[in-house]
């Protein structure tokens, strides 16, 4: 089980990164694209984006539903999203408890927003009720690995982790039979991403709202000798190309009833 998680916190963050994100969200564009190709091709009728953050995933879904529906439990992402108007409704709720009728949608899109849940069982038993029994769920999420390197220098600095706590491929696998859905398709892929220092990584973290929000976390501010530590630590997985990577595991799966 997960640490809690504060879903004020959370969607206070992505309120606030909801401007900047599409700028910085690099990974989760590469995420959103690599899940859009997953989907069965077939016409749907009520779609949703689960975790829709700042809609760039809109056009596309909405190209595939007759009727879209963008949901987000922050609203500031929302507000952004709808700006596109790409799709039909926009609801602010939380995936543990969508406010929605019970096989209402054949299509759930879900990209980078679950590993954000408390329960993520809960989640996916939502998941799988409001969806048709023609329906399919497509979802991509962040497992444990992720973002190893932040971690292990953070810890070298003051013995804390910084960065959020991730599922095990094996746990996440077990999270879908309690929640009895079933599972069509399931990938894991490593995308590395690349900074020239580490403010260019902890920036970019910030302005998509990432900052963590479960597991061990540090008291006190970023000073600059910690930040230096940092630095320092970090410089180990300095590559000869110049650059710092920063590993991100990513399970995607495709669900039905
Ligand atoms: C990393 S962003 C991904 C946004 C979008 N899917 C994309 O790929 O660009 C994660 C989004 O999940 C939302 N989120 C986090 N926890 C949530 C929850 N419990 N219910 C609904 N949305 C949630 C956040 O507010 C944020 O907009």
């Amino acid at each position: 089980m997960l640490e809690p998680v504060d879903k004020q916190a959370v969607a206070q963050r992505f309120s606030k990164a909801a401007q900047s994100y599409d700028q910085y969200a690099l990974l989760q564009k590469e995420v959103g694209r690599n899940l859009l190709s997953l989907i069965p091709e077939k016409k749907y009728v009520n779609g949703l984006d689960l975790g829709c953050g700042s809609g760039f995933f809109l056009p596309d879904l909405q190209q595939l539903c007759n009727y879209l529906l963008a949901l987000d439990i922050s609203p500031g992402m929302l507000k952004q999203a709808s700006l596109c108007d790409k799709a039909q409704g926009y609801v602010c709720g939380d995936a543990e408890a969508l406010p929605l009728r019970s096989e209402s949608l054949d299509l759930v899109f879900s990209s980078l927003a679950l590993q954000w849940c408390h329960d993520p069982t809960q989640a996916f038993r939502e998941i799988k009720r409001v969806l048709t029994s023609q329906g399919y769920a497509l979802f991509a999420t962040l497992n444990s690995g992720s973002l190893f390197e932040l971690r292990e220098a953070w810890m070298a600095v003051d013995n804390h982790e910084h960065v959020n706590q991730f599922m095990e491929e094996l746990e996440l696998r077990s999270v879908l039979q309690q929640a009895e859905i079933r599972c069509k398709t399931w990938q894991v892929q490593r995308h590395v991403m690349y900074y020239a220092d580490v403010n260019a990584i902890l920036q970019s973290l910030k302005r998509i709202g990432a900052s963590q929000v479960n597991g061990q976390r540090s008291q006190g501010l970023l000073t600059r000798q910690k930040l230096q530590c940092l630095q320092q630590a970090y410089e180990r997985y300095r590559l000869p190309t110049g650059l710092l990577p920063v590993t991100y595991n990513v399970c995607y799966g495709v669900l039905h009833r």
